[in-house]
């Protein structure tokens, strides 16, 4: 069977700021969290490895571009480092960084590859951490007017934004779960984490559409929740998690409402965060174009098997377990599942429930610990990531067939990059990065991927 996407569908990669560009302090750019947290709680990242040590697209885009152009890509998506435009968050712009992302976008635009920019993944500038980050209500209007400016210094070269890529794991993974610095562990804040960063959202999505033409969305995961069977427990579990993780969130997003379910458990539990009625009407007015879908695993999940909480702490965990389906497929490096009918799922969702917006795969990929050991006459054989990418594109072609308004697809990544506490560990590109030397080979899955561009699917 011959699976054939649209003529202009998006075909390409994504990365962040911090993941590729490389620190360079001394090109005026202020710290981030991540510049932060490297040097004063380098215990917590994998092998020590930091935010110095990325694929240094910041001085090699003109090569990394052109690699993309090898590829046949026609679009890439990376994102802007807040504190390298406005090292402290609010004050000065660094004429440097401006001089950076517009001959950046340039090369892109010369190469014919469109820009998907994205302006904020996890990096909050430190100077506004100290002051709470998006804890703090006032860091809304420090992250309007950084859009603001990222929209008048290079709306001319770009004509689709992204205001957020994963807005819950700023809240979950910094404030629930002790990840991501600050490493705070209490569910009321991140509660408030994440309604700030969705006020943030919807004010920069409205100043974008005030004034300009393009198309603005945000990035998210739509993780599909399978409980481990019907009985009523298990149902139960799974709504829940799906409400915690993934309709909080998108509904307030794509439906303009948090569901009313989530406010009766957390007034019940006393985690509701301060939201007024301003608040409301404004996630109720504001409307996204293009939605991006991160997708890498699903979520299982069963009913409780011990309900006593040792610590006391309020936990969506306290209403369900992971489940462990017997017989799943494994990415053993990652230890998560391999389930690409879930990219059908996610797809038919969007459909159904999400009124058939516009939607692309923003990310997918496999994360490959010892890929060294595939390495045969100076190229990774990653046959591994062909089988990954081939069968997610058959579920999504098939979900496109009956309807879904998909426009591209992703992956994670182009180069081998760094990654928020696993470093390198997990290599996800289409370029293997070497650790010592720097230098950047193709892999075996990013000559196929180029024979998929070119025609356009494959058989
Ligand atoms: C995604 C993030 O969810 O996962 C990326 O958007 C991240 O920024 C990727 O790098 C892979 O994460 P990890 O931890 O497996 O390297």
């Amino acid at each position: 069977m011959k699976y054939t996407f649209p003529k202009d569908f998006f075909w390409g990669a994504a990365t962040s700021a911090t993941q590729s560009e490389g620190r360079e302090l001394n090109d005026q750019k202020g710290e981030n969290i991540w510049d932060y947290s490297s040097v004063k709680y380098n215990h917590r990242f994998y092998e020590g490895v930091t935010t110095e040590h990325t694929s240094n697209f910041y001085k090699e885009y003109k090569q990394d571009i052109q690699r993309m152009e090898n590829l046949s890509f026609n679009s890439f998506r990376t994102s802007i480092s807040w504190s390298r435009l406005i090292p402290d968050g609010v004050g000065e712009i660094n004429q440097e960084a401006v001089k950076f992302y517009r001959q950046m976008l340039q090369e892109m635009k010369q190469k014919g590859i469109q820009p998907f920019i994205n302006l904020y993944h996890f990096d909050m500038p430190m100077a506004l951490q100290e002051q709470g980050g998006f804890e703090n209500r006032e860091v809304i209007e420090a992250y309007r007017r950084y859009a603001e400016c990222c929209f008048e210094l290079f709306d001319d070269l770009v004509a689709c934004w992204f205001t957020f890529n994963e807005p819950m794991i700023p809240a979950e993974a910094g404030y629930l779960h002790d990840r991501h610095y600050p490493y705070v562990v209490d569910f009321k804040r991140a509660a408030t984490v994440l309604h700030h960063i969705i006020l943030a959202h919807c004010e920069a999505v409205n100043v974008y559409k005030k004034n300009y033409k393009g198309k603005i969305g945000i990035i998210m995961d739509i993780i599909p929740v399978y409980p481990r069977s019907q009985n009523p427990a298990d149902l139960k579990a799974a709504e829940m998690a799906d409400l915690f993780y993934t309709r909080s969130l998108n509904e307030a997003i794509l439906k303009g409402k948090y569901p009313s379910e989530l406010r009766n458990v957390l007034e019940r539990y006393n985690q509701m965060p301060e939201v007024t009625p301003e608040d409301l009407d404004l996630i109720e007015q504001t409307k996204i174009d293009l939605l991006g879908v991160n997708y890498y695993r699903p979520r299982r999940v069963k009913a409780k098997e011990y309900l006593v909480d040792v610590t006391g702490i309020f936990s969506p965990e306290w209403f369900f377990d992971d489940y462990v389906m017997p017989g799943r497929r494994m990415n053993t490096s990652r230890g998560i599942e391999i389930y690409p009918e879930a990219m059908y799922d996610i797809a038919k969702k969007i459909q159904n429930d999400y009124g058939n917006i516009d939607w692309f795969v923003s990310e997918n990929g496999i994360g490959i610990q010892g890929e060294e050991a595939f390495i045969k006459e100076g190229m990774v054989q990653d046959e591994y990531r062909i089988a990954f990418v081939k069968e997610h594109l058959q579920w999504l072609h098939k979900a496109m067939e009956e309807g879904s308004n998909c426009l591209g697809y992703h992956m994670w990544t182009f180069v081998d990059c760094w990654s928020w506490i696993n470093a390198y560990k997990n290599r996800y590109g289409f370029y293997r990065m070497d650790l010592k030397t720097g230098e950047k080979t193709v892999k075996k899955s990013g000559l196929w991927f180029k024979t998929v561009i070119e025609n356009k699917g494959f058989d």
